[in-house]
């Protein structure tokens, strides 16, 4: 193996990381959207948005709630926040015409987008949006309230949209109907749902662009799987994306819990922002009873061995104890016991986790390093996800655990501090893999940068 200073650029000063993570912001600004990445996805994606939206409001109040407000033009008429909103770019599949969302009657008329959702950051996005702004100025924070308030109501019909057609089983877990919905595609927490899947010999061909765009085709997901992502859009096609009819065609239902929690999360956050921006009383204690459900269903997942959340495999009925982060999901929205919170917290700080002997960050890999599935370069099976480490740190933050909070930080920061910005990294080098300047990526270097600094009034 390479030791870790023949691997790694040497890390910027601060100063620097913050101007170069802001080019990258502005470079992929197309004006009305910052895409995710240069190359390898061209268009907005929903959960990228939401993050690209909190490393704006870094820089500029108006320009991070212009970007939520370009997602949220392109909500679904039933709620639904779709998962790619589509620029005039090529070179993506699968593009506007293979997700044939044209038909869908609930789809927007005037931009094309897929027909799936990704986890609803969105809430957590406007909060940060309206906290930095509060600091910054009266201007600024007039800016963001009056955002905030006019914006509310898309927000709850959005988590409405959850709560109405993805809490379909007992355990109450938010269900997913593709990989791609949990925004972790190729996860081993997948790996038993789409064993199960069998794309039919009538899949259209496709061929693949991702591949094109990144250096090693082992940093991205499988021809295999991708066989099945097409095959079940094929599904979803099929039944014009109408919700209800989705839940009970596709191939793959799952209940994710790690996007039960962030629900739950952002179930929270929105009831806040209702109660201190508008007088919506009913609203918001829908929220709160959403989130309480929510919290309870992820609490209720852990599996008694390894008190770590599980996934449910809706099809078959059985639980998907996988070790990967998302085991970590009651620690995002609480609900679990203190106790059971602490003992997490240790298996997170663990030899198996964060405290791998090996790491160069002590930042949480998407999967355990001592697993059998771990794979240190390819996309979700191993690899490191400065977004992920965001959110746990912003809710460490949030739930007083501040000096836990502040190293993430840290540890966040010497992860990305080469400026690459790549879109995940190796976890015993840090070398950044998949794209480089990554948009969240920086989004999120950003606001790191930012935090803990003196306010600037
Ligand atoms: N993340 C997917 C991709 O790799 C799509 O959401 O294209």
């Amino acid at each position: 193996m390479l030791t870790t200073a023949e691997a790694r650029p040497k890390m910027l000063p601060a100063l620097a990381l913050a101007e170069r993570a802001a080019a990258v912001l502005r470079d992929n600004d197309t004006g009305s959207l910052v895409t995710a990445a240069p190359r390898l996805y061209p268009h907005m994606w929903s959960w990228d948005a939401a993050f690209i939206a909190i490393g704006l409001a870094q820089l500029d109040t108006g320009r991070a709630v212009a970007e939520l407000d370009t997602l949220l033009a392109a909500q679904w008429r039933d709620g639904m926040i779709p998962h790619i909103v589509f620029t005039s770019a090529t070179g993506y599949f699968p593009g506007p015409d293979r997700w044939g969302t044209d038909t869908a009657p609930q789809r927007p008329r005037h931009v094309r987008t897929s027909g799936i959702c990704q986890p609803p950051v969105h809430a957590i996005a406007l909060r940060r949006i309206v906290d930095v702004a509060r600091r910054k100025s009266r201007a600024d924070a007039e800016l963001a309230e009056g955002f905030a308030t006019g914006v509310w109501q898309r927000l709850y019909r959005w988590h409405r949209w959850i709560a109405r057609y993805r809490i379909v089983d007992a355990s109450g877990l938010v269900a997913i109907v593709h990989g791609w919905e949990s925004g972790m595609d190729n996860s081993p927490r997948w790996d038993e749902p789409y064993a199960r899947v069998v794309p039919g010999a009538d899949l259209p061909p496709y061929a693949r662009l991702d591949l094109l765009a990144v250096d090693d085709p082992a940093e991205r997901p499988s021809d295999d799987d991708y066989r099945r992502y097409l095959w079940l859009i094929e599904q979803l096609r099929r039944v014009n994306y109408q919700p209800d009819h989705a839940v009970n065609t596709s191939d793959f239902l799952v209940g994710d819990t790690f996007t039960t929690a962030l629900f739950s999360l952002a179930c929270d956050v929105l009831a806040e922002l209702g109660e201190e921006l508008t007088s919506e009383r009913d609203q918001v204690a829908e929220l709160r009873q959403w989130a309480g459900q929510a919290r309870r269903a992820v609490a209720l997942s852990r599996r008694p061995d390894s008190g770590m959340a599980a996934d449910r495999d809706i099809r078959q009925g059985n639980w998907i104890a996988t070790p990967t982060l998302a085991g970590f999901s009651p620690l995002l929205c609480g609900g679990a016991g203190r106790r059971a919170e602490a003992d997490l917290l240790s298996t997170m700080d663990s030899s198996d986790w964060s405290g791998h002997p090996d790491l160069f960050a002590a930042v949480v890999p998407s999967v355990s390093p001592r697993a059998r599935q771990f794979d240190r370069c390819r996309y979700w099976r191993g690899p490191q996800w400065p977004v992920l480490a965001w959110l746990f740190s912003w809710a460490f933050e949030r739930r007083g655990w501040t000096s836990r909070a502040a190293e993430l930080r840290t540890q966040g920061l010497r992860l990305t501090a080469d400026g690459s910005f790549g879109e995940y990294y190796e976890p015993f080098t840090g070398r950044p893999l998949g794209s480089t300047n990554q948009s969240w990526t920086a989004a999120v270097v950003l606001d790191w940068l930012a935090t803990g600094r003196p306010s600037p009034r």
